[in-house]
């Protein structure tokens, strides 16, 4: 039986955050939005009520009954989840004329097992508007900081703890946090700390072989981190019952196909490569517009998965490298907490195909994919790749695809990624990549005038593809990668570096 927290969510743009820092001190937990119920369930250690850009006093602020759930599990409340505690126990919460953001100090007023290893005048991270202006009778102050009075709190007396915190521990800034954290999860909620990538391992295999049973289970392959650790758990748990189909959409990086296919084949995983280069290169041609491109790679990509499938007798599940950020159900506040963009998954498979899902990653976040992947034996290369998007070069080609355009684009990408990797700069960047412009200009080379196209080269820094900046590449190596590209990829006399961050650009050029 796994343990488990469960984390209330009131629409905080930190929730998820919450969630990392539980799973870090391996305690496995689950991010629900504060309106379902709380199941009862013995592997349910605690309750964590999250933030919320709401005030407690505003009519429609979302509410949830916590002397229940206190009643029967310990409970944390962060930011909002503390005022919420103050106010339904009969405490003040208000507008307070000392609105507080950013850094504060927190000063400890008594000793208490959720701040004891906590150094006084340690930074936390405020981030609220209403304050605890009197505490609930039966409750008292642990910690003050300069602007407010009730920085963290508790109810006293016997039965569960229910501990009150106004700043986010969550939070990077919040420099001893996840202690604060990990002091409710292991000294108030009695968890152990087991939930490791080994743990998860040996748990999910048994869950797949039961849910699988005798059946066969078909998947896509992209190459990717997801697909690859989750085929490589099925795969654990049912060995080559599991089909895995790897597409040749024409617009992969250089060597690409073979590479990845050898990488499967040295994880044992059952795989087959299909080469639909010129289904591709055939219905992309003549389309220049962005949208267009990715509809017709993804109905072709479904067409060609179908076709497959249906070679292979008796397919009972679709496999899916679904992560948890894909799954958790927003709370709608002022805009949901997380903004899925639809078109950034694989769409389109499990609507078509009618199969039962295996989902084995369904839960973890991507580091943890991450840890999984390793522990499982994955080569570190495959796991620390760049995310790559699914119409891959065609949105990289600006205008339209030819075969001509991907080689002269899979030419200049090769010696960028090559050169980041070199060069010890590819582990710094999130996400890097080439753009082939539409354009050409002129040049020399000799005392030959050249009218060639033009690239650009593209790396941002992020933590998750939604917000991004431009990454300050050392100009040494822009430099070499410049020389490198015009000296050996004919077709292209130009090389320029995109300084734009998202927002207002996006990472991609189309
Ligand atoms: P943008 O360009 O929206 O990209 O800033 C954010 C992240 O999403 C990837 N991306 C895609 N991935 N299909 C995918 O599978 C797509 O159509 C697609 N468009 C963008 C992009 O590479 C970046 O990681």
């Amino acid at each position: 039986m796994t343990e488990k927290i469960l984390i209330l969510d009131f629409g905080s743009q930190y929730t998820q955050l919450i969630a990392r820092a539980v799973r870090e001190a391996n305690v496995y937990c689950e991010i629900i939005p504060y309106h379902k119920p709380v199941v009862a369930d013995p592997a349910l250690k605690g309750i964590i009520l999250s933030g919320s850009p709401f005030s407690v006093n505003e009519p429609n602020a979302p509410t949830v009954d916590i002397a229940a759930l206190h009643a029967q599990y310990p409970v944390l409340g962060v930011c909002y989840g503390a005022q919420l505690t103050a106010k339904q126990f009969g405490g003040d919460v208000a507008k307070s004329n000392k609105r507080e953001y950013g850094r504060a100090l927190m000063q400890k007023a008594q000793s208490d097992q959720l701040i004891d290893d906590i150094t006084q005048n340690s930074q936390v991270w405020m981030s609220h508007s209403d304050s605890v202006l009197r505490l609930p009778e039966g409750f008292e102050v642990l910690a003050t900081t300069e602007s407010i009075p009730y920085a963290a709190f508790k109810k006293v007396g016997a039965g569960n703890a229910l501990y009150g915190v106004q700043f986010h521990p969550e939070v990077y800034h919040s420099t001893e946090g996840k202690k604060l954290i990990r002091n409710f999860l292991v000294n108030t909620c009695g968890c152990s700390q087991d939930w490791t990538p080994a743990h998860f391992i040996t748990d999910t295999v048994a869950d797949l072989k039961k849910q699988i049973g005798d059946r066969k289970v078909i998947m896509a392959l992209s190459g990717g981190v997801d697909s690859t650790v989750a085929a490589t758990l099925i795969h654990r748990a049912i060995g080559d019952r599991l089909f895995g189909i790897f597409v040749d959409n024409g617009v992969l990086r250089k060597d690409e196909f073979q590479q990845v296919l050898d990488i499967y084949k040295s994880i044992g995983l059952n795989v087959k490569g299909v080469d639909a280069k010129d289904l591709f290169y055939k219905e992309l041609a003549g389309k220049t517009d962005p949208e267009a491109k990715r509809k017709t790679i993804g109905k072709l990509f479904i067409d060609v998965f179908q076709e497959e499938s249906k070679k292979v007798e008796g397919i009972g599940l679709l496999g899916q490298g679904t992560i948890y950020p894909d799954v958790i159900e927003s709370v709608s506040v002022h805009g949901p907490s997380v903004t899925i963009k639809s078109h950034h998954n694989v769409g389109g498979l499990p609507d078509t195909m009618h199969l039962e899902l295996v989902e084995p990653l369904r839960f973890l976040f991507k580091d943890e994919v991450r840890r999984v992947g390793a522990e499982l034996g994955i080569p570190s290369d495959l796991l620390q790749r760049h995310p790559f998007p699914g119409p891959g070069l065609a949105i990289r080609i600006l205008g339209e695809i030819t075969p001509e355009k991907v080689a002269l684009l899979q030419e200049a990408d090769y010696r960028y990624i090559k050169g980041l990797k070199d060069f010890n700069l590819y582990d710094q960047v999130w996400q890097a990549g080439t753009i082939l412009l539409p354009v050409k200009s002129v040049g020399v080379m000799g005392d030959e005038r050249t009218y060639e196209f033009t690239v650009a080269l593209r790396a941002v820094t992020s933590v998750d593809g939604m917000t991004a900046d431009w990454a300050h590449l050392p100009y040494d190596f822009l430099a070499h990668i410049s020389n490198e590209i015009i000296n050996n990829v004919r077709g292209i006399n130009r090389v320029v570096y995109d300084i734009s961050s998202k927002p207002p650009a996006t990472i991609e050029w189309e």
